[in-house]
């Protein structure tokens, strides 16, 4: 049975992750910042799902996480991310907010990834995927939103690393554009729904081999410009 980690599982597209996986008779550890007591979300008192709670910017509560788990992981999704500040134009930034937004998309991903390197050793098939966004692609010069590009663009080279890293231990890594998907930050008029989203990463998660280790990928499975 497939046991898979998700950050940022308390809503948007993380929730839609794990309602799926769990609904594949996988088990899930889901983390949010705080305990998640809304019965709306289907999966607090689901008995496949575990909690963990954590800030993924807090190191130290990450490893301490990782610390009370012994079980093989076959998934890490690092899905938890934030859209930045307000002011984030290359003319008028709110530096603290960048550092920030740099912490929760860039470096959190890697910090998770080493903290539960542990357990992803003891799976027999272990992959991480990393949600980015194709807003973080070199290919195109669109401004708006530096920060969170910047950041997305910089996950993308850290996991790229990662990928040629972690392959002599068997560990496929890919990352993933979900789309514009309608949650809280993708807003009301995206163009696909949060179920749309997590059934495509959730295929290319099962499907993932080091064949397509170090390769961006959008939701439906198509390769996407670095
Ligand atoms: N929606 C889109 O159109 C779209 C497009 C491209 C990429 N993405 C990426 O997809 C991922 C999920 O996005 P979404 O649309 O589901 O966004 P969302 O609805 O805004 O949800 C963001 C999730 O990340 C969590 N999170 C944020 N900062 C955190 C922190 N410091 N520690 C722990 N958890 C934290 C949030 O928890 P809290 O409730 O505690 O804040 C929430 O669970 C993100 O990485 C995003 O960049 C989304």
């Amino acid at each position: 049975m497939t046991t898979i980690l998700i950050t940022g599982t308390n809503r948007g597209i993380g929730l839609e992750l794990a309602k799926q996986a769990l609904a594949k008779g996988w088990t899930v550890y889901g983390s949010a910042r705080t305990v998640v007591t809304d019965s709306d979300a289907h999966i607090c008192d689901h008995p496949r799902f575990h909690d963990m709670v954590f800030d993924v910017t807090d190191h130290a509560a990450v490893r301490a996480a990782a610390a009370g788990l012994a079980t093989p992981i076959d998934i890490l999704i690092n899905n938890a991310g934030t859209i930045g500040p307000e002011r984030q134009s290359t003319l008028d930034m709110d530096f603290d907010g960048f550092a920030e937004t740099f912490a929760i998309n860039t470096l959190a991903p890697l910090a998770v990834v080493q903290a539960f390197l542990p357990n992803l050793k003891l799976s027999a098939n272990p992959r991480i995927l990393t949600v980015t966004s194709w807003m973080g692609s070199l290919s195109h010069a669109s401004s708006d939103r530096i920060a969170y590009r910047a950041s997305k663009a910089a996950v993308n080279k850290v996991m790229q690393g990662l990928a040629t890293d972690l392959k002599p231990m068997g560990i496929a890594v890919a990352n993933l554009h979900p789309g514009w998907v309608r949650t809280d930050m993708g807003g009301a008029g995206a163009d696909i729904d949060a179920a749309t989203s997590a059934g495509g990463i959730l295929k290319i998660a099962e499907a993932l081999t080091l064949d397509g280790t170090g390769k961006f990928y959008n939701y439906d499975g198509s390769p996407l410009a670095w």
